[in-house]
This record gives C-alpha cells, structure tokens and sequence, in this order.
C-alpha cells in the first residue's frame, strides 16, 4: 500500500500558484525524493505532507486516511529541517528523548532506544556530549536520530545535508541510505541536487515551476527523460531538435549539421518533430583526419577529476557537450577534431511541448 499520496494537490498564496495540481504515490519503505531547481515548490509540497501548510485543493492521504486538515502533531510523519532546531545547550539524550518526554514514556524505555537510535546513526557514547560541541554533520545525525526516535512513519527530510562541505555531504547520504534501509522508514527527501537525488533514490520525481515533469527510478529518469527540462536536469545533455526525416531504410533528424539517425523504438515516425537528448559520455572524438563524423575545434577543456567535459565548437557555432575519460595529455582549445557517436546513442525525448530547456 502507498504510505503518502497525492492526488491533484495545488496551493496557492495569495493569487501566486506555487504547487500545481500535483499527484504522486510513495511505497512504504521507499526513499522517495523531490528535485528541482530554487523555486519550483519541493518546500512548500513537503510542508504540506507535514501539516505546516494546508493544500489550497486535492487530497493528501498518509497510509489511507485524508489528511488534509490533520494538524502536525496529529501525523505520523517526522521533519528533519536543512537548518535544524536543536537544543544547543543540552546535551545529546535531552535532544533525542525531547519527543519521547513529550510523550511521557517511562525513563528507562526513552534511555533504551535513545541509546539504540543513536547507534543507529552511528553516535553511541555520545548521549552527554553538548550539542554545541558537536561537528555539522554530528548534529545533523543528532536531528536525524531526533526525528526518527519518535518512529514516524514517513520521515520528511528538506535538504538535510545542505549546509555541509561536499566531503561530509557524501558521507552522510551513505550514512542516510544505511538508516533507512535499517529501520525501513518511508523517507521523502527535497534536494535541488541532481547527484544526491540519484544516488539515494529508489524514486524520484522532478519539478519545474509547480509542477512534476516526471517520475521514475534514476535509471529511467536518466535514460528516458520524458520531457527536455528533466534530461537537462539529471546529468548534462545535448538537446537536438528536427523534423524526422526517411531516408531509404533510414530516420534521421537533421538539425545543422548534426545528422542523427534515430531509431524505430523511439516511436517517431516520418515528419514528426522530434527533440533528441545525446549524452555528452557517448560521444567520442577522432581525429580531424577521420573519414568519419561531424567537424569540430575545442573551445573549452574543463578538468572534472576522472572525467573532462569538452565543449565543441561545430560549424554552425553551436556548442556540444562532449565528456571523456580524464587522460594526461587532454586535447587544446581551438584543436580541429571530428565527433562520432553510436547509430542509436540519442534519445527521444516523449514529451516536447511541456517545458523550455534549462540553461
Ligand atoms: N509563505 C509563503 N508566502 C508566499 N509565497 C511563498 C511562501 N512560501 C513559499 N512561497 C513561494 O513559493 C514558491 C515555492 O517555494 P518553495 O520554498 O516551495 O521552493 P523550493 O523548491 O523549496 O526552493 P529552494 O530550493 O530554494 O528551497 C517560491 O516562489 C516562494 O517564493
Ligand atoms: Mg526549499
């Protein structure tokens, strides 16, 4: 059974529509994240699954039961903040027991699982330990172990670990991943970070301006980005746009002088207009004298650590992003090559009309 649906959720404030006519589904026990740019409503659609915020219309449902107008402390749902709430002059155990005191549960029964939890997020031996003399991403595990002490069953997390240096923050989503697969909890997580989505995600769903362009595992996000915004999104591409033309036993899409030959399982057919997603890791760069490819001269080398992403200048001036392995002698601006690419290496992307591009 989904743990959290939505079904046509909007709201507004004032007369701005910041969250349009949403659905989504969350499994229990899935890690479910919300991604998109500054702006697009992830916030505002994980404040209402939490009671913070009330849906202008549609039905929210947590484990079956409408919760629209349930107020927070009624749900069995749990948010974890980017900047966090905590006590900073007490201690780890004051901090994680805060909810079960709340609750009156007996002494004993809150040391136990404080102490259990706290292993879980792998603090044991840290319950007198002031908050304030803890690392960023030691207090960050301190709300984590705050939140889920209480066994919400859906844990809502808003940019957990934005506030942390990359190096903690990848720790951390390897930690975050173990903890929830541990206890089983249903996570929904808001990240305007495509790395961090894809990584943690058994699902996601992408976001543009209030609206969900597109759900799906990060595999098929990647590989079938339905709509030119999410494949921009979700790693870097190259969006090729033309009418498809046959040619002999052939479809091709002409744009420039780009000639892409584009396969019948993409559906397209003769004369559709089509948008074509070519990846910048499946393009390969032969030498200017090859008899082969399409001409280019390197405009920009960017060294990224084990990869380098190129930007090539074709013919007709426009840009394409080309990624290979790092290599010691990387190619120098302004050097003629040629670029290939496997027959059916570009995409079809479904849904042309929905967004404009990102960039
Ligand atoms: N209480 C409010 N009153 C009026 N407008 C609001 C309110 N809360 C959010 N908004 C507006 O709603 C839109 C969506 O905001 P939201 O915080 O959901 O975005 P977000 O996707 O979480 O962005 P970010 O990645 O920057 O956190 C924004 O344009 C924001 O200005
Ligand atoms: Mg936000």
């Amino acid at each position: 059974m989904a743990d959290v649906v939505l079904k046509a959720v909007e709201k507004s404030f004032g007369s701005d529509r910041v969250v349009k006519s949403i659905d989504l589904s969350v499994e229990k026990g899935e890690f479910f994240s919300l991604l998109g740019p500054s702006g697009c409503g992830k916030t505002t659609t994980l404040r209402m699954i939490a009671g913070l915020e009330t849906p202008s219309s549609g039905d929210l449902l947590i484990r079956g039961e409408r919760m629209n107008n349930v107020p927070i402390n009624r749900r069995p749902t749990n948010l974890v903040f980017q900047r966090l709430a905590l006590f900073p002059h007490l201690d780890v155990m004051e901090n994680v027991a805060f909810g079960l005191r709340l609750k009156g549960m007996p002494r004993s029964e809150i040391q136990r699982r404080v102490a259990d939890m706290l292993d879980v997020v792998s603090l044991a031996g840290f319950q007198t330990r002031r908050v304030a003399e803890l690392s960023g991403g030691q207090q960050q595990r301190v709300a984590i172990a705050r939140a889920l002490v209480n066994e919400p069953a859906v844990l809502l997390l808003d940019e957990p670990l934005g506030a942390l240096d990359l190096k903690l923050q990848l720790k951390l989503q390897r930690e975050l991943k173990r903890i929830q697969r541990k206890t089983g909890t249903t996570f929904i997580y808001v990240t305007h970070n495509q790395a961090e989505a894809l990584t943690l995600s058994d699902r996601l769903a992408v976001m543009n301006e209030g609206r969900i362009e597109q759900i799906g595992t990060p595999a098929e996000m990647y590989l079938g980005s339905a709509t030119s915004f999410v494949a921009s999104f979700i790693g870097r591409t190259n969006l090729i746009k033309g009418r498809v033309e046959r040619r002999g036993a052939e479809m091709r899409v002409t744009d420039g002088p780009l000639v892409i030959v584009v396969n019948e399982a993409t559906g397209l057919v003769e004369a559709d207009m089509a948008v074509l997603s070519l990846r910048p890791e499946r393009i390969s760069i032969l030498p200017a004298s090859a008899g082969e490819g399409v001409d280019a001269t390197v405009s920009e080398v960017e060294f990224l650590g084990s990869t380098i992403l190129y930007r090539m200048r074709l013919t007709d001036d426009r840009l394409l992003l080309v990624q290979t392995l790092a290599d010691a002698a990387p190619l120098s601006e302004g050097m003629a090559t040629r670029l290939s690419w496997d027959k059916h290496a570009a995409l079809s992307i479904r849904n042309t009309s929905v967004s404009e591009d990102v960039e």
